[in-house]
Formats: structure tokens, C-alpha cells, sequence
């Protein structure tokens, strides 16, 4: 079963297979839309059926009002369809429109890929996930936890699983932890999001990640999110690390290029605290993006203030506007 769902007034277009909720096909589509417990409860997700028909797909308690039925109103989150529909929703178009949440999750996993980056996987209550946007970072820990930021390095379409990669440091309390003491089932606490590292979606432009080592955390988010999103043509990704070791995901980024016909995908050894490197060569050479191709791209780079001063100089120098610069420098590294 599927049906095409088109949300006002932003236009934006998705399809729901099977019997996923409106919400759930939605964020699967790479759709910023307003909710909050997607369990019924909190009413956020309230949207308006314009034409065609939902059905029912689980109970709610929050209560919608007579007036509100009669005009349309129904809640994404409890409802499906199996015919096309227009529905006006609320969507957010920037991430200062994501509200702040609190929440309590669990480890689910953790697993060590290098001498110095630990991959951490926690999962969210059904009734209280984690609403952001891809590219944006949150706060774990506290009560009895010591706290850190980090990039959440998984797509807001799997709003329940959330993933981290955090680099080890003798400086971040909380990273020692997870090398050590911290186990399966343990609670963290998970504050935010923040951070406006986000895709600009009206963008017409191909987008061109750099990472630097743990900087690919939230490059994933924003590439997992570019890939859910049909308008986007092509992507090409830079992972500089210090050696091969520090692209604990290269095989992730290999399927990523063998799979899809317009990604692209560079490795590329060097120390950015020390070495030169020529990154306008890098993207000439091995992505065929010359000076004058760059006013075609995005630019969205995350890693360690070298790197970004580096690429920053690089990319202005020949021309790109630096509205097409996105950076990201919250990360250890
Ligand atoms: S997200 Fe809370 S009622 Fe739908």
C-alpha cells in the first residue's frame, strides 16, 4: 500500500508505505515536522486533513475538540492512510524553531573502533524521543554523570536511536566513562538539541561535506538526512584523518559510494594541526570541483579550528560566498 502525502503550506511531498503513521513516513522523508511524544499524548503533532482520507492507526488520550474534528483537525502520529492526502502541518524551517527537550535514555550499545573514538548508541523512551535536526548536538549526562556535547550522528528519522561517536579525551569526563565504567542498560541523560550545523534545504546547490576525524559525527547526520531528501542531486564527501585507523567508518562511506550513483567519496591522509593541505587540489583533482564550480556547492565542514580556518581561507580565496559555508567546530578533537 502507498500513498503520496503533500504537506501545506510548505509543499513538501512524501510517500507513506504500509501502515506507518503520517509522522513516522514523514520524518522518514527527511520532513522537520512538529511533535512531541509520537504516542497520542501530547497533541503537538495536531495537523489538518485538507483532502482525501486517514485512518485510525492507534489510540490517543489527547483530547481533540468537536470543533476541531469537524474542521479536519487529527493527530500525525495516530493516523495512516492508503490513499493520497493533503494535510496542512507544522513544520520547522530552521533549528531555532526546535524547542529544548530533557530526557532520559539508555545505552544500548557501545562499541570501541579505534585506540581513541568509541561508538555509543542510546535509546529513548517510545513516549519521549529525541526531536532535532540532522547536523545538531545535545548534552549528555549529569546527575551522576559528568557532562559533555556531542553531535548526535544519526538521522532525526530514527528519533529513538540515537548515535554517538566520541573521541577519547583526558579533557572530556564523560568520554573516560564510556571507555570505562559505562555499560549496557546504564541511564544517560540527553539535553538539547543545539547548534544551527543544519542542511539549508531550498538550497538549489549540491552539498560537499569535509570532515575531520570525529567531525564526520555530524557530517553522517547530515548525510543520512541529504540522502532522505529526493531534491538533492549529488554529494561528495572529504574524510581527513590522521591515517586510515581514524576513518573508523571508511566501510560506511565505501557502500555509501559504491551504492549510489551521484555520491562521491575521498579519504584523505593528513594532519591538519601540522601538515599543509591543499584542499582547492583535493576537490579539483579527486572531485573534478574546480574554483569555478564552487559557487555550485554548499560547503559543510566539521573538525577542529584548523581545519576550519584552513578551508575557510581556501574556499573564500577562490570565490565561494560565504553564505555557502557552513562550519562546525564542536567536537574534541
Ligand atoms: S506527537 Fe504527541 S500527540 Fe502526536
Amino acid at each position: 500500500m502507498t500513498a503520496f502525502v503533500k504537506v501545506l503550506p510548505s509543499g513538501h511531498e512524501f510517500i507513506l508505505e504500509g501502515r506507518s503513521t503520517l509522522l513516522e513516513a514523514g520524518l522518514r522523508a527527511g520532513l522537520a515536522l512538529e511533535y512531541g511524544c509520537s504516542n497520542g499524548n501530547c497533541g503537538k503533532c495536531l495537523a489538518r486533513l485538507v483532502s482525501g482520507d486517514v485512518q485510525k492507526a492507534r489510540h490517543h488520550d489527547f483530547r481533540i475538540s468537536e470543533q476541531q474534528k469537524i474542521n479536519g483537525h487529527m493527530l500525525l502520529c495516530c493516523n495512516t492512510t492508503d490513499s493520497d492526502v493533503v494535510i496542512e502541518a507544522r513544520e520547522a524551517s530552521s533549528a531555532h524553531e526546535i524547542t529544548q527537550q530533557h530526557l532520559t535514555a539508555r545505552v544500548r550499545d557501545i562499541r570501541i573502533v579505534s585506540d581513541d573514538v568509541a561508538l555509543l548508541h542510546l535509546k529513548t523512551p517510545r513516549t519521549q524521543r529525541l526531536r532535532f535536526m540532522a547536523g545538531q548536538h545535545v548534552m549528555l549526562g549529569g546527575n551522576d554523570l559528568p557532562q559533555a556535547h556531542y553531535s548526535v550522528a544519526s538521522c532525526p528519522c530514527d528519533d529513538m536511536n540515537l548515535h554517538f561517536q566520541v573521541p577519547r579525551s583526558e579533557q572530556d569526563a564523560f568520554s573516560e566513562i564510556v571507555f570505562g565504567d559505562l555499560k549496557k542498560g546504564e541511564k544517560v541523560d540527553v539535553t538539547g538539541p543545539g547548534g544551527e550545523f543544519v542542511l539549508d534545504e531550498e538550497s538549489p546547490r549540491s552539498p560537499v561535506f569535509i570532515a575531520w576525524q570525529t567531525g564526520f559525527a555530524p557530517i553522517r547526520s547530515l548525510i543520512e538526512h541529504a540522502m532522505s531528501l529526493e531534491v538533492v542531486e549529488s554529494i561528495s564527501l572529504v574524510w581527513i584523518a590522521r591515517n586510515k585507523d581514524h576513518r573508523y567508518l571508511d566501510n560506511l562511506c565505501r557502500s555509501w559510494n559504491d551504492a549510489l550513483d551521484d555520491f562521491s567519496y575521498v579519504p584523505v591522509d593528513a594532519d591538519v594541526r601540522q601538515d599543509y593541505l591543499d584542499i582547492i587540489n583535493v576537490l579539483t583533482r579527486q572531485l573534478g570541483i574546480g574554483p569555478d564550480d564552487l559557487p555550485d556547492h554548499d560547503f559543510f565542514i566539521a573538525g577542529n579550528s584548523g581545519l576550519l580556518d584552513h578551508c575557510q581561507k581556501a574556499l573564500s580565496a577562490n570565490g565561494l560566498p560565504v553564505e555557502q559555508l557552513f562550519t562546525d567546530s564542536l567536537i574534541h578533537a
